[in-house]
């Protein structure tokens, strides 16, 4: 499938403090997933469906994610002289993923505000926007057919995901109605993390979008919501609104592999589940969960 080339805005300011104090001096989205930061398959999951020109919106403290996408020299030279190509090539590879700039966010105003930041470099053009908390797994090509519904149907693009009613309040939640199109729904209105019996479904949004760029406008005009940050789930529910802003809001419903590892628990379970599937890594893992598991009993 051939997509067209749109950017990329990668909001990663937020504080991690799920994570403390593994991440007071460090990012959250360094935390390794197998050996790898979050924020590398994020990257390339974007590169992945066509993208490469990406804006990370950073915060305070966040040197060590543009070190992470720039060269190394000595490092490099090092693992040369050792003959270690191996290592030579997983240290070179962040920094030849796509073209990677940094925008500080300023004051952290909420994840509005902080795609908001990412207007001049975007432009006048259709872009996504990728959560560093949602991981899709690399076999699940969610992004490359939200681009493509976007461009099929003018249409802003939301990926949402059935989840347990119990957790919808950690969520935006979609109010939908079906398309033609098995995978593909119309957001007639949406809950930034409502309550359970607030919540018009069980749809909730996951971290991926494909916005256009007349969300920019709404961005400016939206006041703060929920925990008093600006949301972008509320500047979406205004478009959804109002189709004659930038078309209709479309969702499409992802029941492939996601791994959620902005939450402890889930950031274990995500670590297990990836390894478990790497070849150098995953025999030996599996007989050492299976006898953990058999020492349950
Ligand atoms: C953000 C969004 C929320 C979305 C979630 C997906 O919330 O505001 O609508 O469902 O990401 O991960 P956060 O998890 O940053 O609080």
């Amino acid at each position: 499938m051939t997509t067209p080339a749109i950017k990329a805005v990668i909001p990663a300011a937020g504080l991690g403090t799920r994570f403390l104090p593994a991440t007071k001096a460090m990012p959250k989205e360094m935390l390794p997933v197998v050996d790898k930061p979050a924020i590398q398959y994020v990257v390339e999951e974007a590169v992945a469906a066509g993208i490469d020109d990406i804006v990370m919106i950073i915060g305070r403290n966040k040197n060590n994610l543009a070190n992470h996408f720039d060269r190394v020299t000595e490092l490099e030279h090092t693992l040369e002289r050792k003959g270690d190509h191996g290592k030579l090539a997983r240290v070179i590879e962040p920094s030849s993923l796509a073209d990677i700039h940094f925008l500080r966010q300023g004051d952290p105003l909420g994840l509005g505000h902080a795609v908001l930041r990412a207007r001049k470099h975007v432009g006048d053009d259709t872009f996504a926007v990728l959560l560093g908390d949602d991981l899709i797994d690399a076999r699940d090509a969610l992004l490359a057919r939200m681009i493509e519904v976007s461009q099929a149907q003018s249409a802003t693009v939301i990926a949402l995901m059935e989840v347990d009613p119990s957790q919808i309040h950690l969520y935006g939640c979609a109010d939908v109605e079906p398309t033609g199109e098995y995978d593909v729904v119309r957001v007639k209105g949406l809950v930034e993390k409502p309550s359970a019996d607030e919540a018009p479904s069980n749809l909730a949004i996951i971290g991926r979008y494909v916005l256009r760029p007349g969300i920019f406008d709404v961005l400016e005009r939206t006041a703060p919501g929920k925990g008093g940050e600006i949301q972008l789930t509320d500047a979406l529910a205004e478009l959804a609104d109002d189709e004659t802003i930038a078309g209709p809001v479309l969702g499409v419903v992802f029941s492939g592999r996601r791994y959620d590892t902005g939450d402890r628990l889930d950031y274990i379970k995500s670590n297990i589940l990836l390894a478990l599937d790497r070849e150098d890594l995953g025999p030996d893992l599996k007989a050492f969960v299976q006898e953990l598991a058999g020492s349950f009993d």
